[in-house]
């Protein structure tokens, strides 16, 4: 398998476009140790050809410009795209506005929850794909599922589980109590399995905590490709960004007890490599003590163009 990180910034990217934060700052006056980054996506394959998107971010089309291996291939005719399948682990605005890039009459196959794709049933502009060019099909959990479209076999499966998370933030409902309206399927994290291989990967970019159902699955995995976004559960109130928590937001922080960092810290796993990484985020200056204070525990910090192989 050939894994592309996309995009590995959370929702906004990196800069984000009405941000003076110091590392937003910072990467706009170009000072060293800062790389700018896109939304939070992965692309998939197995043959190199054929791939799939691992969500759909609003800067898709800057991200498949940047990636040869998505371009149109001329030799396959006037119109054409590698992009097989598209598999969308939420509803949030960084992970579904990208596939409206994907227009223009062109096959390919979109998954996601019976939650997620209820969202875009519910969004007519997502009709400009419209079935049967682009089925929508509709994942289980905790089931296989082989990767189509366009009429091709990935010869991939993707699994997809529920991990603790929120609902889309644009469908909150305060009137909902704690949850918000949260149901099963609105956050989910992805099982890439290369059959014949023999070899898979897990994609979780949101994820509120890691319980013991979620540890167990990860244990021992080679690569976990994980939710980075934020350092410090409360690192958007103190820098004055945003009157939120992570743990209000059903994002995870590195750091801490119930962070990230810890919670992986006896799971055996090969490869952590973090992604969806809020521009708020310290460790996104390369010559951050926060960086510095990663390091070593095993985990990467992802970045735009990282490829993995397996
Ligand atoms: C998130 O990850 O919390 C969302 O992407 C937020 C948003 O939609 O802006
Ligand atoms: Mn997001
Ligand atoms: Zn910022």
């Amino acid at each position: 398998m050939i894994i592309k990180v996309l995009g590995s910034s959370a929702g906004g990217g990196f800069p984000q476009w009405n941000c003076n934060c110091h590392n937003c700052a910072a990467v706009r006056a170009g000072t060293p140790g800062f790389k700018a980054r896109t939304q939070s996506s992965l692309a998939v394959s197995r043959d190199g050809i054929s791939w799939a998107l691992l969500n759909a971010s609003p800067d898709l089309r800057q991200q498949i410009a940047s990636t040869p291996a998505l371009h149109a291939d001329p030799r396959r005719g006037l119109r054409h795209s590698p992009i097989k399948a598209v598999v969308l682990t939420n509803g949030d605005v960084d992970h579904i506005i990208g596939l409206i890039n994907l227009r223009e009459a062109q096959a390919f196959s979109i998954y996601g929850t019976s939650r997620v794709l209820g969202i875009l049933k519910s969004n007519s502009v997502f009709q400009v794909m419209a079935e049967p060019l682009v089925p929508r099909i509709t994942l289980p959990l905790d089931q296989p599922v082989q990767i189509k479209g366009d009429g091709t076999d990935l010869g991939l499966t993707v699994e997809a589980f529920a991990v603790p998370g929120k609902i889309a933030l644009y469908l909150e409902d305060a009137s909902a109590g704690k949850d918000l309206g949260t149901q099963e399927g609105d956050t989910i994290g992805l099982k890439i399995t290369d059959p014949a291989a023999k070899t898979s990967f897990f994609y979780i970019p949101g994820c509120a905590t890691i319980d013991d159902k979620l540890a167990k699955r990860l244990e021992g995995a080679s690569v976990v490709f994980f939710d980075g976004t934020l350092f410090t559960d409360n690192e958007m109130i103190e820098q004055g960004l945003l009157d939120k928590t992570g743990a209000r937001m059903g994002h995870i922080s590195m750091l801490g007890d119930a962070g990230s960092i810890s919670a992986f810290s006896k799971l055996g796993v090969g490869r952590l490599i973090y992604v969806h990484i809020n521009n708020s985020n310290p460790a996104l200056d390369e010559n951050s003590a926060a960086r510095k204070s990663i390091e070593g525990t095993g985990w990467e910090v992802g970045y735009d163009g990282l490829e993995v192989r397996l």
